[in-house]
């Protein structure tokens, strides 16, 4: 990026320092429609952002300017897109389908793959839906998916969006953390008979899912012998030597790439827990919903594609309008763990300092991603989204038709979402506040009510609308956001496919470990080492 693209950016933000979001609309009878677009079961709105016309035009020329199509067409065509590990990064691939004959090169290769993974996938699931005596197992109605970070968030995420979905499929249950508790509680709630367990890693080195996996592999031998436990193990992985080791038997070890990074790989055989909660159907369309917005991606002039919009509103919001954070809620409950997801798939992948040649960004990245379901958002941090001092752009993500017949509660759902985007835009003046107060009779208490009734407004939010949830918009939705992510990626020139910034976390771990058991903190700081001494103390007076 030239100093002379950010210098008149930062024009373009000192010049709508002082106007506000609501008078774009007056000044533009064709707003709303400049700014959304609907592409199949989706709509997106990003009207309610302070950007304006001429902004917004200088957003695209940036983007095209700092190369985001040649970039886009190298990812997909299979260029080397993550540097520091010297990989391709095609995720793409894993949803591009039959026939795999317009692809060359790496790209066939790993489509070829991903279509002979979901062959192998589909005799699993259909297995284990519908003909369980086949593979000696009676009908199995619970899934244990044990994973951590995209190992577990896009499967947890898709699992639990299209639960609706499942007709008489098993019942899926994540175990990710290495606390204990939910793994303690699952081995003492479920029948191993019924179950089965797939641990998912595609390093099988992650210690989390390793000790969880053997808990729960020491849980299924326990109650019916070696033969019986290693007929209910699957493990999805790259490593498959790994794999072995731990005892899965290789006709139920399902592939991973090294070209598949964590946080995109939900359309891999990751998503084995969603296949056979929803079937293959639901599953191949998961995949189309992810193909059509990568065909969008691909296709769509920089003007009409929705990833970049996205990612222009973002990186607009970052780095020129200051905002450290962006909050998103999704007003539905089946989309609860969408944050989550997002959280790793922005953070993990834009969460860096540095360019692929080791040179420090020009400005910041990767907002922190936060939030968690409406309407129940709204009874806990929404006063100081309305009210407090930091403005915070949301993302409200709606569902039109409900999976139920409660018509009263998904019309007040809707309501409130609706409310919330438009209160938080139009605001409140002291005036307006002050008026409403005209039972108060002191005059100063009323001014100063009406200053803590005022609702300074101006605050900027993206709307998506589903027409409704099913694995085909759901599927849309994930990909638009991996998109966005890229393009980011992209503005800031920094590597969206690694994730060093995990590692020295990992190492001190197993260093404390050490001294956890052998006493000895004198390697580490001081401050771990009194605690340490502290864990010490009341553990020996415990036992
Ligand atoms: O936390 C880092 C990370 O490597 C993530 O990128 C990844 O999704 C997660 O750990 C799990 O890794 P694995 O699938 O190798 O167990």
């Amino acid at each position: 990026m030239t100093s002379t693209d950010i210098t008149s950016l930062s024009r373009h933000a000192a010049r709508l320092s002082g106007i506000r979001i609501a008078d774009l609309f007056a000044a533009d009878a064709n707003r709303v429609t400049r700014m959304s677009r609907r592409l199949g079961a989706m709509y997106l709105d990003a009207s309610r952002q302070l950007i304006d016309a001429d902004t917004w035009q200088a957003l695209l020329d940036h983007a095209r300017a700092a190369g985001v199509e040649p970039a886009r067409d190298a990812l997909l065509s299979g260029a080397v897109a993550n540097p520091s590990e010297g990989r391709v990064a095609l995720h793409g691939a894993l949803r591009a389908g039959l026939p795999e004959a317009d692809a060359t090169g790496v790209v066939a290769d790993a489509r070829r793959a991903a279509n002979a993974a979901l062959g192998r996938m589909a005799a699993i699931v259909e297995s284990i839906r519908d003909r369980p005596q086949g593979i000696g197992l009676p009908r199995i109605t619970d899934v244990v998916s044990i994973g951590i970070g995209g190992s577990d968030l896009g499967p947890r995420l898709a699992c639990e969006a299209l639960r609706h979905e499942r007709g008489g499929g098993p019942r899926v249950h994540f175990l990710a953390n290495v606390d204990g508790d939910r793994t303690a509680e699952a081995c003492a709630t479920l029948d191993p008979a019924s179950t089965i367990v797939i641990v998912i890693s595609k390093s099988f080195g992650t210690q989390e899912t390793l000790l969880n996996g053997s808990v729960l592999r020491d849980w299924l031998v326990r109650a019916l012998g070696e033969a019986g436990a290693n007929a209910r193990l699957f493990a999805v992985t790259a490593n498959t030597t790994a794999a072995a080791r731990f005892g899965v038997a290789a006709e139920r070890v399902l592939p991973m790439w090294d070209y598949v990074g964590g946080r995109y790989s939900v359309w891999s055989a990751v998503g084995l827990p969603l296949a056979i909660a929803i079937g293959m159907d639901g599953f191949r369309a998961f995949l189309a919903g992810a193909r059509a917005m990568d065909e969008h991606f691909a296709m769509a002039p920089l003007g009409d594609n929705l990833p970049v919009w996205l990612a222009l509103v973002g990186w607009w919001n970052r780095d020129f309008l200051g905002r450290s954070s962006v909050c998103v809620v999704p007003y539905d409950d089946r989309l609860e763990s969408l944050p989550d997801f997002l959280q790793q798939l922005e953070m993990e992948s834009n969460g860096k300092r540095v360019r692929p040649d080791g040179s420090p960004v020009e400005l910041p990245t990767v907002p922190v991603v936060w939030g968690s379901v409406g309407s129940n958002a709204q009874h806990a941090y929404f006063q100081a989204l309305h009210q407090g001092t930091d403005i915070i752009p949301m993302d409200f993500i709606g569902v039109v038709q409900p999976h139920h017949a409660l018509a009263d509660n998904h019309r007040a759902l809707l309501a409130n979402l609706l409310a919330q985007s438009a209160a938080l835009m139009a605001g409140k003046t002291q005036d307006e506040a002050f008026a409403e107060l005209s039972h108060v009779a002191d005059a100063a208490e009323r001014q100063s009510l009406a200053a803590q009734k005022t609702f300074p407004g101006n605050r900027p939010s993206t709307t998506i609308l589903l027409d409704r949830l099913d694995p085909h918009s759901l599927g849309m939705l994930l990909a638009l956001y991996e998109h966005k992510v890229f393009v980011q990626s992209v503005l800031w020139g920094i590597n969206a496919f690694d994730q060093w910034g995990v590692e020295l976390g990992k190492t001190l771990a197993t260093r404390i470990e050490k001294a956890l058991v052998d006493g000895d903190a004198s390697a580490l700081d001081a401050s771990t080492a009194a605690m340490l001494a502290q864990i010490d103390r009341v553990g020996r007076s415990a036992s």
